[in-house]
């Protein structure tokens, strides 16, 4: 019985890092997410996880993946898999990028400095946001990396002009203009939470503090949020919370229009991508304008709350402009699987935000990082079973849409 439960009897070397002990649990985004969850006040992980009015649209992203199935072929020689792609000139190792979520801070107090310098060790472009609370400088003083730069557009225009010269002068690579947020969506568990940025620790939060005292202590401890990269009236240093949808609506410009779209690509000499993007005639008449990407979004369902899943719009945008501009797929993207299928239906990209957001608050930098390996890990390993061996042989006849 001895030499039995000695030849079955194996223990895992005990790990000494803390974190690294906790990411070693976590086998998939949807577990980071429940770590997240655990180790992240309710107001923040919600203020992430979170979306607009019934949470239909989130769910519809994630939903519509699903619903794809995968049509594998087999005996095919993938001992070599190449998940390499090319995306505005540029090298990357999987088609992948960062998309901007602002106040990332409240995650974790490296916040975007985090993201970023797990994004430039992927070798994948990082999109900084406006509502960053690192500014276009700091942020590139970690990274040597493909930098990108959201841009909300400011009823002062002073104020993104100036923000577009900060970023060439960074040597950021290009800007998404986002234009899926003329109003704020209504983001009902922030509502009902009255949760506001930067988080207040007022004696309603105070339970949820103490409930997750290592959030709460490095929260206290770190310098105070702000945001980095704007300078105006509800951001006069004082460092005072606001409410997101008042400030949102007090400072957006909600004349916005595809003028704006021809001023951004007279002002910047770098590649222009439209997020926000939710329709095939929509993503003609980017094309009209000049652009070099569109982003078929719909801002991680947090606006409009009866918007199309942005993987349904791949096949049919890409049959309408494919080749004459680069498609990203942002929205739902929780496993590789999902970045084969939306490449494999049209797109040259996806894009992620909360999958990168909840492994900053699991692990920090490490936590980004485990995200973007099991990513890539998926990735070849879907590629591998459906008997594709690079990105350039995927193609429609891979997805079932039917399932
Ligand atoms: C966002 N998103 C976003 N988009 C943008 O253009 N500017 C921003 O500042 C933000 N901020 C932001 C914060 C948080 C917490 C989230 C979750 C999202 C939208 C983001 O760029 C992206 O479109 C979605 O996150 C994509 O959906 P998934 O990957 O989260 O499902």
């Amino acid at each position: 019985m001895l030499d039995t439960l000695r030849s079955v009897i194996r223990f895992r070397p005990i790990e000494l890092d803390s974190t690294t002990r906790r990411l070693q649990r976590a086998a998939s985004v949807e577990d980071l997410r429940a770590i997240a969850r655990r180790r992240l006040p309710g107001g923040v992980f919600d203020y992430i996880d979170g979306a607009a009015e019934d949470e239909r649209a989130l769910h519809r992203n994630s939903e519509a993946f699903a619903r794809l199935g995968l049509a594998p072929r087999v005996l095919r020689d993938v001992s070599a898999i190449d998940t390499t792609t090319s995306l505005f000139g540029r090298t990357l190792p999987l088609p992948l990028v960062l998309s901007p979520t602002g106040f990332s801070r409240i995650a974790d107090p490296q916040g975007e400095l985090a993201v970023a310098r797990a994004a430039e060790r992927a070798g994948l472009p990082y999109t900084l946001s406006t509502m960053g609370t690192r500014s276009i400088e700091e942020v590139r003083s970690v990274s040597g990396g493909d930098l990108w730069f959201q841009v909300y557009v400011w009823r002062d225009r002073g104020l993104v002009g100036e923000m577009l010269e900060r970023a060439a002068a960074a040597g950021y690579s290009t800007i998404a203009v986002t234009v899926d947020t003329a109003v704020l969506g209504r983001r009902e568990r922030d509502v009902r939470r009255g949760f506001t940025l930067p988080p207040k620790i007022g004696l309603d939060t105070i339970v949820d503090g103490i409930r997750n005292p290592s959030w709460t202590w490095s929260f206290v401890r770190a310098e105070p949020i702000r945001f980095a990269n704007v300078r105006s009236g509800a951001d006069d240093g004082s460092n005072t919370a606001v409410n997101l949808s008042q400030y949102i609506n007090s400072q957006f410009d909600p004349s916005l229009s595809w003028d704006d779209i021809d001023w951004f690509r007279s002002r910047w000499n770098g590649k222009v991508v439209v997020k926000g993007i939710q329709s095939v005639a929509d993503a003609r008449i980017a094309v009209d304008h000049g652009v070099d990407g569109i982003a078929l979004s719909n801002h991680g369902g947090r606006q409009l709350d009866d918007a199309p899943a942005p993987i349904e719009l791949v096949a049919p945008v890409a049959d309408a402009v494919g080749g004459r501009v680069a498609i990203l797929c942002d929205g739902g993207v929780r496993r590789g699987s999902d970045i084969v299928k939306a490449v494999a239906l049209g797109a040259d990209a996806c894009m992620i935000g909360r999958a990168y957001l909840y492994g900053l608050g699991a692990g920090g930098e490490q936590g980004v990082t485990h995200v973007l390996d099991l990513l890539a890990e998926g990735m070849r390993r879907t590629m591998a079973l459906s008997g594709v061996a690079s990105v350039k042989e995927l193609d429609r006849d891979l997805v079932d849409p039917g399932r």
